[in-house]
């Protein structure tokens, strides 16, 4: 070969293998919860009602984080604070300001020893459990069709090698008190997931992880109805994340139940800290029904510990190593699915829509009963995207971008939110598994006319 031919091929090579690794490095998610979007998961943050006015606290929030917590705004002595007075100021703007973003909502938590308000502190026997139920009932039907996953008894078990009941007002009212709020939350909101949340259940050899897996496998036995197994998993020297972590997830897994994780924070800094991130993320993304993580959280200044600096943004704003091992983790595993798990690939091509901007579809993972679709948009740096679903089909949620509704629920306008030239989102197919969005236009930022791509016409939703 002649000594230019070779020069030019290797030339030629070099370019391919540099585009592929440019490719590579564009496709990978670059927020936590546009990552954990793609594996079907969520990836979420407790949320103190009282920072919402922060304006680092609020771009984080609505950048990173598509599930929310109200970290104390959902808890008894704040919605019934006066027996039979309920108020929701407080986790309403929660709610509002999650949905907004785009982002679910976990409920936390209906049924729980502690923050009790005072008059509840001091009831016992019948009068209590009566209370606890009304609480259940108005607290889950207030917010019915809002909320992910309840988490409807929160730290039922005791600490140490008991494996009893802890001991509480809500005990003394009888051992059936955990069925009879879980029941009662399933009548009141029967769309919202279930969930049992404890602390120090991570662990799969202690005597409590021991005893909550058998009150799980129970209520599974029985149909008592229990959808999913929170770990809260807050961890540190002394209670640092256990070897046998992912055996805990995948055999509370095993039970029929999805595993969230809940409340996550690992006190420690730098690399260490970095690593124990990464494993706990890891850790989820191998068992098929781990569908979420939650930190207790965004920056260290924000957390319950904050001593301990347990969080994946330090007290500025800025993401720490652990926020990095944490994507990285999140961006690399995922080899198997949440729940039902993927049936088939996509089965669409791109769609584009043209305007003052481009807007490019592209279909992501299905589900047995929903699937996920990313939209890049070119040519401007803010805009608004306009999508049409076909019904029955709806979007479930949104990350990176601020989504807003028509009348119909089926046409959904995105705004840029800063997070980039990209949003996702998840579409459930209600019985519908052959529709796929369309996009109808793309409106960059100064406004100018848009144009209209063809859009299959929908019948609007009936009721
Ligand atoms: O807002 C008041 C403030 O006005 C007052 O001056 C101050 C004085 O103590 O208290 C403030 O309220 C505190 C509240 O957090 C908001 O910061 C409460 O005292 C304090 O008890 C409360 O702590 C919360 C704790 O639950 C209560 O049990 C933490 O924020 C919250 O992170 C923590 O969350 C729990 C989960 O619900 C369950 N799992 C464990 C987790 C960590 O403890």
């Amino acid at each position: 070969m002649r000594p230019q031919f070779l020069l030019g091929l290797i030339v030629v090579l070099l370019a391919a293998a540099t585009a592929v690794a440019v490719t590579t490095a564009a496709q990978a998610a670059t927020t936590l919860g546009a990552s954990a979007a793609e594996k079907g998961r969520y990836f979420g943050t407790a949320v103190a009602g009282g920072r919402l006015g922060d304006s680092t606290y609020a771009t984080l929030l609505a950048r990173e984080f598509n599930m929310c917590t109200a970290e104390n705004e959902m808890k008894w002595d704040a919605t019934e604070p006066s027996q039979n007075s309920f108020n929701y100021a407080s986790a309403d703007a929660i709610v509002n300001r999650c949905t907004q973003n785009g982002a679910r909502i976990r409920g936390h938590a209906l049924a729980w020893h502690s923050q009790q308000p005072g008059w509840a502190q001091n009831m016992s026997g019948t009068a209590l459990r009566n209370a606890m139920v009304n609480h259940i009932t108005k607290v889950a039907t207030y917010y019915r069709g809002k909320i992910h996953s309840w988490d409807v008894v929160n730290e039922a078990f005791a600490d140490g090698t008991s494996g009893a009941r802890r001991d509480s007002n809500l005990q003394r009212t009888g051992n059936d008190w955990i069925e009879v709020a879980f029941r009662t939350a399933r009548a009141a909101d029967p769309g919202a997931k279930l969930c049992y949340n404890d602390y120090n259940t991570d662990n799969w050899t202690d005597a409590k992880t021991q005893a909550v897996y058998r009150m799980v496998q129970d209520f599974k036995n029985r149909g008592v109805p229990i959808d999913c197994v929170g770990l809260q998993s807050h961890f540190n020297s002394q209670s640092p994340v256990p070897g046998n972590y992912q055996t805990t997830l995948s055999s509370f897994a095993a039970l029929g139940v999805d595993v969230q994780i809940t409340e996550l924070d690992i006190e420690g800094s730098g690399t260490a800290q970095a690593n124990n991130y990464r494993s706990v993320v890891t850790a989820c993304l191998n068992v098929a029904r781990c569908t979420g993580i939650t930190v207790w959280g965004i920056r260290d200044t924000d957390s319950w510990r904050a001593s301990g600096t347990p969080l994946l943004f330090d007290g500025s704003g800025n993401k720490k190593a652990a926020y990095n091992s944490t994507l990285d983790a999140l961006n690399a595993g995922g080899t198997t699915t949440p729940t039902t798990g993927p049936t088939t690939g996509p089965t669409t091509g791109p769609t584009s829509g043209s305007g003052t901007c481009t807007a490019t579809l592209t279909p992501g993972t299905v589900w047995g009963d929903r699937y996920n679709s990313s939209v890049t948009v070119s040519g401007a740096s803010t805009w608004t995207v306009v999508v049409v679903i076909t019904a029955p089909q709806k979007v479930s949620s949104t990350w990176s971008g601020t989504p807003t509704w028509d009348s119909s629920g089926n046409v959904m306008t995105v705004q840029s939110n800063g997070s980039g030239n990209s949003f996702g989102f998840t579409t459930m197919f209600n019985g519908n598994t052959s529709a796929r969005p369309q996009i109808r236009s793309c409106t960059g930022a100064g406004g100018g006319t848009t144009s209209p791509t063809v859009v299959p016409t929908t019948a609007p939703p009936s009721g």
